[in-house]
């Protein structure tokens, strides 16, 4: 452990932080392709979690702490800022903490999928470096629920977090399942993206949304694996790419969104899904009742 103690000691003389939240194959493989030579704040509800994606990227040669966090509270998320100062300017911004339709109720997902994240988004959007950037991990979700509207999109985007719980759209009567409820969630990602992208420009910083499709994941796995296995199944054959995609991929495009090339981007939501939302809408996936 030599290496990481001489790392910590560097990082205390002034190293860029990245802050990643959720310690799962996303915000690992995305930490990978960006993060040497950053000092980077791991936060998981979850410890064990974290500490896992810290051991397999310090043995890797990085530089990686892990926290105990919940992106469901603002005061959980200013401890973990505060943590992250300690080592120098918050300069990347990786969120891929959450919670899926099947992992918890309509409450939770909207807690931490929806709140949380328009919450991370500000606080981090108010002490990020200047040229900083940022991705949040959306979902191809977001893009297949039906259109809100401009002023529900509005109140989505622009709400104070504080009462964004409160708007009627999201309240338990209007909303079916905990699928509905996870594309909210997403679909109000995309909008406070945008709307955060204008304040993160006032710092010449940079915040962009990435909508994945299905990824394989170890939670991904026990699904194709499990009772729903024959849906994922008929989901990938039917799908243009023809399979589900890899993390790496995804942090193929936060490279991008992240980098040099992706100066000009800011405020936009990636959907990279392997075509899966094209054939949902256009083609051999689209449902039975849906004209
Ligand atoms: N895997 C996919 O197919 C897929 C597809 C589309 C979108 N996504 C999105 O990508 C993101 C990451 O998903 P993943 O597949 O890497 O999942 P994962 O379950 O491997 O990782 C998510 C991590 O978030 C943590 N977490 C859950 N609630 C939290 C909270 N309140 N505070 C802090 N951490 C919390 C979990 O402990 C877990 O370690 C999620 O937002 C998910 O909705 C995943």
């Amino acid at each position: 452990m030599g290496f990481h103690t001489n790392n910590e000691e560097v990082g205390k003389v002034n190293k860029e932080v990245m802050i990643v939240t959720g310690a799962g194959q996303i915000s690992m493989a995305i930490a990978r392709r960006l993060g040497y030579g950053k000092k980077i704040i791991i936060g998981d509800k979850n410890i064990d979690n974290a500490n896992r994606i810290t051991k397999i990227m310090n043995d890797a040669g990085f530089d990686v702490i892990p926290v105990e966090m919940d992106l469901s509270s603002r005061k959980s998320i200013l401890k973990m800022i505060k943590v992250a100062q300690n080592y120098g300017e918050i300069s990347m911004l990786v969120n891929g903490a959450g919670v899926s339709p099947s992992q918890a109720s309509i409450e939770t997902i909207l807690k931490v999928d929806l709140y949380g994240t328009a919450v991370l988004l500000e606080e981090i959007g108010k002490v990020i470096k200047d040229g900083g950037v940022g991705v949040t991990i959306s979902s191809q979700s977001g893009h297949r629920m039906p259109a809100l509207g401009v002023e529900i999109d509005e109140m989505l985007a622009i709400t104070e977090t504080n009462k964004l719980l409160d708007l009627e759209v999201l309240q338990p009567h209007n909303i079916q399942d905990t699928l509905h409820a996870y594309q909210l969630a997403k679909r109000c990602n995309e909008k406070r993206v945008m709307a955060e992208a204008i304040k993160w420009g006032q710092k010449g910083a940079r915040i962009n949304a990435i909508s994945p499709g299905i990824i394989v994941t170890p939670l991904a796995i026990d699904e194709f694996n499990g009772p729903r296995g024959d849906f994922y199944k008929n989901m990938f054959a039917k799908c243009p790419a023809g399979r589900p995609g890899t993390a790496d991929e995804v942090a193929n495009v936060a490279e991008l969104l992240m980098g040099p090339q992706g100066a000009f981007i800011t405020g936009a939501d990636f959907l990279i899904d392997g075509g899966a939302t094209a054939a949902y809408f256009y083609g051999p996936l689209k449902p039975k009742n849906k004209s």
